[in-house]
């Protein structure tokens, strides 16, 4: 139910079934007026790229020179964060290219809507964007990406099986994701870690849906599946950029070995402390890789 009240506040590609709420929602809105909206606050000038933010990486939005808006001033955004996010929609400039940076992500875990992020995925196109980098935090599942690390996904796991198309009635919903994480943006975000001289190793990113963290069994399971990393994100916004017709490219904070491959701790609050290492790279990486779009 909670999906079908989102596809229709989120006026997505013509979906009318009507729906009686089980819970309150936001007011209906769609993309357009919410576009307006935005612009009236932050001006109409195109934004060229969107940033989704993951746990502990919320500070880059505060690099950005521009407008920030509450996430509770635009209705059918996500109204529940999870802590170690920002809600706040930032418009502005972050090295000569206008961004717009989401500093929080509805998870599927939180609500069990797989299609939360159509709304303000939808809004960056509106507001003219092509192209969205999304974050993450994540648990690394190989001995060559340890926590600290960043890795590039060059594919995903789709492990759910959950799909946020799913209820698109229109043959737009049959997504082609062979080259899902666009080559070109690969190479640009490739080509800044190596002008930095900091590494970049890209890998497979498997969404598993959280909230709880996976067993050691599960983690053994995912590795033979071919999973480099784990997390609780991304997954559902790669295919939504797609099917808007965005390019998208995702990067992890790896925060913390898998469960069974290190003694070390597991938890949120781990991922929040350890996030921030890998913030730090990843902003180099985003910088330059934006000097060189400009
Ligand atoms: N598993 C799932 N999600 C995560 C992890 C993990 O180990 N670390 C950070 N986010």
């Amino acid at each position: 139910m909670a999906f079908i009240l989102a596809k229709i506040s989120h006026g997505g590609a013509g979906c009318e079934t009507p729906a009686s709420p089980a819970r309150p929602e936001p007011p209906m809105t769609d993309a357009a007026t919410l576009t307006s909206l935005i612009q009236a606050r932050a001006g109409a000038e195109p934004v060229r790229l969107g940033l989704i933010l993951g746990s502990g990486l919320g500070h880059l939005g505060r690099a950005v020179t521009g407008t920030a808006i509450p996430y509770a001033d635009l209705p059918g955004f996500p109204h529940s964060a999870v802590s170690g996010h920002t809600p706040m929609l930032t418009i502005g400039d972050l090295e000569g290219v206008r961004v717009a940076v989401f500093g929080a992500r509805e998870h599927y875990y939180e609500r069990g809507n797989p299609a939360a992020m159509r709304l303000p995925l939808a809004v960056l196109k509106a507001l003219g964007g092509d192209s969205v980098i999304v974050t993450n935090a994540a648990g690394s599942l190989t001995a060559d990406i340890g926590p600290g690390d960043l890795m590039l996904l060059s594919d995903h796991i789709n492990y759910n099986g959950l799909n946020p198309l799913i209820g698109e009635p229109t043959d737009a919903r049959f997504v082609p994701m062979t080259a899902a994480h666009d080559p070109e943006l690969r190479q640009g975000l490739r080509a800044a870690a190596l002008a930095l001289g900091l590494p970049l190793p890209e890998g497979v990113y498997c969404w598993y849906s959280g909230p709880s963290f996976e067993t050691p069994a599960e983690i053994r399971m995912l590795r033979l599946l071919g999973a480099d990393a784990v997390g609780m994100s991304t997954v559902p916004e790669v295919i939504l950029a797609r099917f808007l017709g965005l390019r998208v490219a995702a990067i992890s904070s790896i925060t913390n070995m898998a469960a069974g491959l290190s003694d070390e701790r597991i938890g949120h609050d781990h991922t929040k402390a350890m996030a921030p290492v890998g913030a730090a790279k990843l902003e180099r990486i985003l910088r330059h890789f934006l000097q060189v779009l400009r």
